[in-house]
């Protein structure tokens, strides 16, 4: 027997023809970059939740760690009854855990692959049952619209990962004011933000000895021969990644092993040797300077937890009521 989800079709601009410019956009420029947007085929999204898995990356395990740590904390702050708002629906452990520590009236799901949608949020209905779940489907960094019946009720928004980083500061702080905009007042914004720390330990992580970021990284060149029937050769470039500590964000490049052009749409792109192409960048924290950020954006901080590494934080915002 299926549990029931309620759907709600946003209509995200899928792959027309002004997405693929947006995605493109930086290739004629110097340094040459793409949207980290085109990462996220089927095949990119396998590699990622390999990723997640790899010994150099610290941050989803100790993520789960704090959350699961401190569950009845976060329970006691957020409330009972309330809706759960996911940005990006997951698969993800983490969402079970919060689940099963805050026992939320509501959960609601929001991403813009429609398949992933359905298919994570029918496995939570069917697992949770009593537990009402909503499918939006739409881009979050879009403006976005609640479902009537959950307007005006207390909430919370969950944004794990460290996505917050895949966005530069000013994006940051842009995305952070739309989500504070969008919860009715003293709800909260449950968020994983990674943290400053040695360049060893960073660029480790992005570049796992098993090589799986490196595919992930690679695999963009690939996905622009199947879908943009771009003419390159995928063997021409190595991955990448190095700490920019003035910026404090890790940046993942791929670099032309030689002098060669590429062609996108029958317009051509030429790359010298050890040219680099940005495909991501992921902005690191101190907790200081992402409460700063936080309260800019409207939110208050009402309370922050890391682990004894201090490798990883998650935070507790709340729009003031
Ligand atoms: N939010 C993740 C991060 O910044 C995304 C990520 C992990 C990622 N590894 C990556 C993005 C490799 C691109 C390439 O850590």
């Amino acid at each position: 027997m299926s549990a029931s989800v309620r759907f709600h079709d946003q209509h995200p601009k899928t792959c027309t023809l002004s997405q693929r410019e947006e995605l493109l956009a930086g290739l004629p420029g110097s340094p040459k970059s793409t949207s980290p947007k085109l990462f996220y085929d089927r095949r990119g999204s396998e590699l990622f939740d390999r990723i997640c898995l790899q010994p150099e990356y610290y941050l989803t395990r100790t993520e789960e760690d704090i959350l699961a740590t401190h569950a009845a904390e976060i329970a006691a702050l957020v409330g009972e009854n309330v809706t759960l708002l996911e940005l990006g629906s997951g698969a993800s452990r983490k969402i079970r855990l919060l689940l099963e520590a805050l026992c939320p009236r509501c959960y609601l799901g929001i991403d813009i692959s429609r398949e992933f949608l359905l298919q994570s949020t029918q496995q939570l209905a069917e697992d949770y049952p009593g537990l009402q779940v909503h499918a939006i489907w739409a881009d979050f960094c879009q403006p976005l619209r609640l479902p009537e019946t959950i307007k005006g009720e207390q909430s919370v928004a969950f944004f794990p990962g460290s996505s917050i980083g895949n966005f530069a500061p000013e994006e940051a702080l842009a995305f952070l004011r739309h989500v504070c905009g969008l919860l009715p007042g003293g709800s909260g914004l449950l968020i994983g933000v990674d943290l400053i720390k040695d360049s060893a330990t960073l660029e480790a992580a992005y570049d796992d000895a098993a090589g799986v970021t490196a595919a992930f990284n690679l695999n963009l060149l690939h996905r622009l021969e199947r879908e943009f029937d771009a003419k390159l050769d995928t063997g021409g470039f190595s991955h990448r990644a190095l700490y920019n500590q003035e910026a404090a964000r890790i940046e993942m490049h791929l670099v032309s092993q030689r002098d060669q052009g590429v062609t996108i749409d029958g317009e051509q792109f030429h790359f010298s040797c050890q040219e680099t192409w940005h495909t991501e960048s992921s902005y690191k924290y101190s907790v200081e300077g992402f409460q700063a950020l936080a309260k800019e954006a409207g939110f208050s901080a009402r309370r922050r937890w890391t682990d004894s590494n201090a490798l990883f934080s998650v935070h507790y915002l709340e729009r003031p009521g």
